[in-house]
Formats: C-alpha cells, sequence, structure tokens
C-alpha cells in the first residue's frame, strides 16, 4: 500500500466513518521479537487533550489484546481498505489465545518508527501511538443506566487507553 507519512494538520478522516462504520484494526506487541496480537475495534476517539493528539480506544477485560496493551504501553490502529472486510470480521470474532489472527488473515507486519507495536503493509492508514493514560470505566459514573443493561450485563467494564498519537502514515486519502 502505498502510504506517506501525513501531518496532524493535514490529516483527513472522519472519525464516525473510519471507526464506527469502517472498523479498525488494534494492535499492540513487540515487532522485533514477533510477539504482536490484533482485534478489530470500532470504538473510540480521535481529538485533543494535555495539549497532545489523542487516540482513545476501549478494550474489555477479557481480550487477550489487553495483556499485550499492558505489556507494551503502546499500540497501532490501522484502517483497513474495503476489501479486507473479511480479515476484520475475523479479528473480531476469534481470540489470539487460540488462533494465530495475523497468519490466518493473511496480514503482513511491519515495524512502526516510534513503537514496539506493529503496523500491516496492507493498511491504508496505520496510526502510532504511545499510552499516557489508561481508565477503566466505572458502573457508578454512568447517569444513563441503560447503557449498563445493554452494554455490560457481566459488568466487564473497558479499560480505555489514551495514545499520545507518535506518527499517522496514510494513503491519499487521508490527506486534506
Ligand atoms: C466490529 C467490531 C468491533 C469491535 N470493537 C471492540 C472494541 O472497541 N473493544 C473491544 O474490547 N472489543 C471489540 N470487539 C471485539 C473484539 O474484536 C473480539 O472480542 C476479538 O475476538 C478479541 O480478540 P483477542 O482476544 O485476540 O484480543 C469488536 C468486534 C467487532 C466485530
Amino acid at each position: 500500500m502505498d502510504r506517506k507519512k501525513i501531518e496532524l494538520d493535514s490529516f483527513n478522516t472522519d472519525i464516525f466513518k473510519i471507526l464506527n462504520k469502517g472498523w479498525m484494526l488494534l494492535t499492540s506487541g513487540d515487532a522485533g521479537i514477533g510477539k504482536a496480537n490484533t482485534m478489530t475495534v470500532s470504538w473510540g476517539f480521535m481529538g485533543t487533550i494535555w495539549f497532545k493528539p489523542v487516540v482513545i480506544v476501549a478494550v474489555r477485560p477479557q481480550r487477550y489484546t489487553r495483556e499485550f496493551m499492558e505489556k507494551y504501553d503502546n499500540f497501532t490502529i490501522c484502517s483497513l481498505p474495503e476489501d479486507k472486510k473479511e480479515a476484520l470480521s475475523f479479528c473480531g470474532a476469534h481470540s489470539g489465545r487460540d488462533v494465530d489472527k495475523i497468519k490466518e488473515c493473511g496480514l503482513t507486519v511491519i515495524p512502526s518508527e516510534y513503537i514496539s507495536s506493529p503496523g500491516f503493509a496492507e493498511a491504508e492508514l496505520i496510526i502510532e501511538c504511545r499510552v499516557i493514560y489508561q481508565n477503566d470505566l466505572n458502573g457508578e459514573n454512568f447517569l444513563d443506566k441503560k447503557i449498563i443493561s445493554q452494554c455490560y450485563p457481566e459488568s466487564d467494564f473497558h479499560r480505555t487507553y489514551f495514545g499520545e498519537v507518535m506518527k499517522i502514515s496514510g494513503t491519499d486519502k487521508y490527506i486534506a
């Protein structure tokens, strides 16, 4: 995939389309030693806090990927082209505890520039992030309690990871 480094000021994306509708791969690990896990995500945020550009992802306790997030403190979030939707479905329905999803989906791991977690050669967008803050959602803090019965019947509240954006690389469609 023909990606270029994109400066923040020129980054062009629709967060609702890319994440909530398009789905992305959240990957954490160490490309150098060939250890990484990936999973599909569609809940998340991109914005500014503490004067920094930040991506926030939300990971439930039972995800294998969470063990990697805790160990490596960094992650990539990648958008794949439309014809890779099957890979996204697979990575959102299987755990890395049971299957090597990266191999199974024929994805090619590539090293990142600033962090240990890899991206994928097939991605049209790769954002490298360094975790600077993490926080468990707390049932007591929900004003709309319906969200708890709808999303957390087993009290498996997400942990949110705030990742400072270290690098964005993408195809021309992500350049404003
Ligand atoms: C479209 C889609 C979006 C998802 N978004 C999230 C998410 O934002 N957070 C999360 O914890 N799980 C999410 N999941 C579920 C994980 O991708 C799924 O449980 C995956 O198998 C976890 O893999 P792992 O155990 O290897 O980490 C999503 C699944 C799909 C299909």
